[in-house]
């Protein structure tokens, strides 16, 4: 399926006669019908049905004997707990009564445009609920969200709340792709089957988390990189959040997706209500290659800020791994000279240059500039950066205290907790309760007063460096107190997104240690990513592979650093290189360590990189040969105008002397003919000129061999 023949059609029609929803999303179809009993019934989610008379009105199944009624045995839109369903609810709630029975019926709907809204209610309550459809035609990507309203006279409990759910057609054999990890070794891809029961993906950490990453793909069991329906979907929610991918007994794979309703509750004044995160899904017969395409096109240019006329990702250095606390004046300006001459176009002062920061067990919530390290204040490093050429940024991890701090001494409270009982360190640090006004007005001033006495500021690196415990909101009402999961992460987005309007020109990195707070909810107001705080060359081919899965190059920050690192191993320096330019090329080697020779290399590899990068951030992505199937892998980017490819490729290990396989390369035009630039003459046969119907049938041979070799070849399309 191509991903633009039917682009930027997208239409969603009301089928009155039969009370069928057609939302057409490009390539992409999705039905949703009011059955008999006035129930949302799934209808169809898959390639394009051009055809509304082919549609059957929606109908309920019938009771399976005495044990499950049709509620069970029928594909539900949006269930509520309730009238005896057992599949996982979207919805669960006790009613101000007491009453614990919720079941949904249709009310209205509006279609605005893209966007398709239904109206729900309860068949007694006044508890309503308002389904949101958003089509992304361009992609065929379909955003599903809820507004949950209690419109009776009393409080109405919250016990799940999701975002809705993704009906897959009825079946078996089904395959999940998921992605899985921890601190340092995160986005690692997961394939099992599917069988009857339920497996649940999650966060109950209040972030997104290392440990699983909130989004899917199912396919037929038999989907490669090229071939093979997958559907595919994507909560964005930083917070806790859930995924249940679910068969039932009666052969319907489904998927819910929202807030976890672990430690979740949520109370709803009469009057009041509550919104879901976005669940985004979609669809393609092109396997997972393809799907990750879409969801890269997709992530830069309806989801992230800025959108396609966002600029690409400047080059940058970073300075923690070579300088770790020890920052000051001096220092970072030397640093600043050394990246400057490589070509970077953005130095980042990490960890250390506020407070007491002169190790991490002091220093946390005080976001002032330390005097002995700065005396005179930001302002000479970073008029010393720009004069350089260099824009400035600066780490910060608002959401954090040190005990040891003057705002932990002042406000003990702010911290997370529950009233006398032990308060857990986790690096030395407690998590602030940003659920409260007051906590989240204090980080918002505190770096917004940072920009304003900094207004050279073009760029914040914000990390979270750990997860929540205990937590306890002692403040709120009882009832109200699991609340927390929710407003937390709202009021993080809120101090985002008035620090962006009042800073406009100001980009942003989310970091958590890494990569545990990457999502569609973080990436729709950050510009970036850091992908692990694992820079080992090799380890990182196979996390950023994962990354690919879900997320766009553009986004995913990797460095260059100095070796042995993590594993012991050490990999040489164009290997690393040619990892890291992979995605949003960094530095954060030492270069005071860089000899003349590792200096020159890095200038070729940044000059280069500058050439290619609107291919790799911006372009289609193949992943050729995949890392975890053997010592050779292989990936490969062409521009959205197919004028350039980018193959890089790499060899872990050679054994028996063997050559590496013949790599036929993707997405290119077989009639065109494509002038060969390699970096380092590892193409056998002296291609100058070659034709796309060779590159992709015939394939080029690679003299990689030895231990972590590499190579890169540029491909131009000749008029
Ligand atoms: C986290 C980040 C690192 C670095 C350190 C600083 O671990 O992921 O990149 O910023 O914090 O303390």
């Amino acid at each position: 399926m191509s991903l633009l023949a039917p682009a930027g059609s997208g239409a969603i029609r009301y089928v009155a006669a039969r009370k069928l929803w057609h939302l057409e999303a490009g390539p992409v179809s999705y039905v949703i019908g009011v059955n008999e009993k006035n129930e949302l019934q799934s209808i169809y989610w898959g390639k394009r049905l051009w055809r509304d008379d082919d549609l059957a009105a929606a109908h309920s199944n019938p009771e399976w004997a005495s044990f499950d009624n049709s509620g069970n045995t029928t594909p539900q839109e949006y269930p509520g707990w309730g009238g005896g369903r057992y599949i996982e609810p979207c919805l669960k709630v006790t009613l101000p009564d007491g009453v614990r029975d919720l079941v949904l019926h249709y009310v209205s709907h509006t279609i605005d445009g893209d966007t398709l809204r239904i109206e729900m209610k309860d068949i007694a309550y006044g508890l309503e609920v308002t389904l949101a459809y958003q089509v992304y035609p361009e992609s065929g990507v379909i955003r599903k969200s809820a507004v949950i309203r209690n419109r009776t006279s009393g409080p109405v409990t919250l016990e799940s709340a999701q975002s809705g759910a993704w009906n897959l057609p009825r079946g078996e054999g089904y395959r999940l792709t998921y992605l899985s990890g921890r601190w340092a070794g995160e986005w690692q891809i997961n394939r099992e089957p599917i069988h009857p029961g339920m497996k649940v993906i999650e966060s109950r950490r209040g972030n997104t988390s290392h440990q699983a990453n909130p989004w899917f793909a199912i396919d037929e069991g038999s989907a490669d990189e090229e071939r093979g329906r997958v559907w595919f979907g994507a909560i964005g929610w930083s917070g806790n959040w859930r995924l249940s991918i679910e068969q039932t007994s009666h052969q319907q794979v489904r998927v819910t997706g929202g807030f976890n309703p672990f430690d979740f509750s949520y109370r709803l004044g009469s009057g009041e209500s509550l919104e879901t995160p976005p669940f985004y899904g979609g669809f393609t017969d092109g396997g997972f290659g393809e799907a990750s395409r879409i969801l890269h096109r997709f992530e830069r240019v309806n989801i992230m800020p800025g959108g396609a006329t966002a600029r690409l990702r400047p080059v940058l250095y970073n300075s923690w791994e070579a300088t770790e606390f020890a920052v000051d004046e001096a220092g970072q300006k030397a640093l600043a000279a050394k990246a400057a001459k490589l070509g970077v176009e953005r130095f980042v002062m990490d960890d250390g240059w506020f407070g007491a920061r002169n190790n991490d067990r002091a220093g946390l919530g005080d976001w002032t500039v330390n005097r002995q390290k700065f005396p005179n204040g930001l302002g000479p490093l970073i008029d010393a950066v720009n004069s350089l050429g260099m824009d400035f940024g600066l780490w910060v991890e608002p959401e954090m205290v040190n005990p040891d701090s003057n705002l932990y001494r002042q406000h003990p409270d702010w911290a997370m907790h529950f009233p006398d009982r032990p308060r857990t360190e986790a690096r030395n640090q407690l998590v602030l309760n940003m659920a409260r006004e007051d906590v989240k007005n204090y980080i918002f001033e505190a770096l917004d007063r940072l920009l304003v006495e900094n207004p050279k500021i073009a760029f914040l690196k914000w990390d979270m460096n750990r997860n929540f415990s205990e937590p306890g909101w002692p403040e709120a009402p009882v009832e109200q107190q699991k609340e927390l999961w929710v407003a937390y992460t709202r009021n993080v987005y809120e101090i985002i997104d008035r620090l962006r309007k009042k800073h406009p020109k100001l980009e942003i990195e989310s970091c958590s240690g890494g990569g545990g707070r990457v999502d569609l909810g973080i990436l729709s107001r950050t510009d970036e990513v850091w992908t692990s705080d694992n820079t080992d060359a090799f380890d990182r081919l196979r996390i950023q592979e994962g990354f690919s899965y879900a997320y766009t190059p553009k986004a995913m920050m990797a460095w260059v650093t100095d070796v042995p690192n993590f594993n012991g191993r050490s990999t040489p320096l164009q290997y690393r290189f040619l990892v890291a330019m992979m995605g949003s090329l960094g530095i954060g080697g030492n270069l005071n360590k860089w000899s003349a020779d590792d200096m020159a290399l890095a200038t070729r590899m940044v000059y280069l990189y500058k050439s290619i990068r609107k291919t790799v951030q911006e372009g289609s992505l193949f992943r050729l040969f995949s890392p975890d199937a053997g010592t050779f892998s292989a990936t490969e980017y062409v521009s959205g105008d197919g004028r350039q490819a980018v193959l890089f490729a790499f060899r872990s290990a050679q054994d028996y002397g063997y050559p590496p396989p013949v790599v036929r390369l993707s997405g290119l035009d077989e009639r065109a003919v494509y002038r060969v630039k390699t970096i380092d003459r590892k193409l056998t046969g002296g291609l100058e000129t070659v034709s796309g119907a060779y590159l992709m049938n015939r394939g080029i041979d690679l003299r990689l061999g030895g231990d972590f070799d590499s190579t890169a070849v540029v491909f131009e399309r000749l008029e």
